[in-house]
């Protein structure tokens, strides 16, 4: 199992932050693992660190100390080159503000991963999902015409669309109603089922949580059960 690309291993990771004289511990000494086509709730309260741990195992953030690896691959050890591939075909984010690219459709933006990776048939591609998420008919708007719930649905489709093994969701529901966040989260577990990936989300909606394997919480930088 250890080997498995798709195993990730978090271990004795700490993070501090300086401003002037002094430091902060955000996190303190983690370690976790996460299995392949599991899916983990992160939640704790404001400010408790969610969203730096989330970036430290997605590999946007090296941590003050402690080591992630994906299979037998230190993270923080990868070539660029290694690393561009793992952004590109490993990887997908969600987010809890869309961030999609408000100047393109919705096709143009859900294509945009599949352009970058340079995947072939990138439209049929992105169709395809877009019509999973349910917004078929509305291929060519732009986000702005769109209600939030289906934004969410948008960035969804872009994150999942070049197949990721990994999805990782920071607050995702968090700027929803609790209707729309409930089948805008049915959506996100139905496809990363459908698609066999790993789940990491952060969020404080216990609901949301519950749906999760495993649920762990951060407080004051270490994480408990
Ligand atoms: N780049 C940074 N520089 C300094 N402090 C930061 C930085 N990023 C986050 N923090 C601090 O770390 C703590 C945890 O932040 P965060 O991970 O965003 O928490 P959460 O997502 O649980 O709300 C907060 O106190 C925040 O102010
Ligand atoms: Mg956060």
């Amino acid at each position: 199992m250890k080997h498995n690309q798709h195993h990730i291993a978090c271990e004795n990771v700490s993070q501090s932050y300086r401003s002037g004289f002094s430091s902060t511990v955000v996190l303190d000494d983690i370690s976790l693992n996460i299995e392949p086509h599991s899916s983990l709730a992160i939640t704790g309260s404001s400010g408790s660190g969610k969203s730096t741990l989330l970036h430290i195992l997605s590999g946007l953030q090296k941590p003050t100390q402690g080591k992630i690896s994906y299979g037998e691959l230190n993270l923080y050890g990868w070539r660029t080159r290694q690393k561009r591939l793992f952004f590109r075909h490993t990887l997908g984010m969600i987010y809890q503000q869309h961030h999609l690219v408000m100047e393109m459709s919705v096709l143009q933006n859900v294509m945009l991963p599949l352009k970058i990776a340079k995947i072939k048939k990138a439209k049929a591609k992105a169709l395809d999902m877009i019509e999973k998420v349910g917004l078929a008919q509305y291929s060519h708007y732009l986000p702005s015409m769109l209600s939030g719930g289906q934004k969410q649905r948008v960035s969804i489709a872009r994150a999942l669309v070049t197949n990721p093994k990994v999805v990782v969701a920071d607050e995702p529901t968090g700027c929803l109603d609790a209707k729309t966040a409930e089948s805008v989260s049915n959506l996100m577990f139905d496809l990363v089922k459908d698609q066999n990936a790993t789940l990491i989300i952060a969020t404080h909606d216990l609901d949301l949580a519950k749906r999760c394997n495993n649920h762990l919480k951060i407080i004051n930088g270490k994480i408990t059960k």
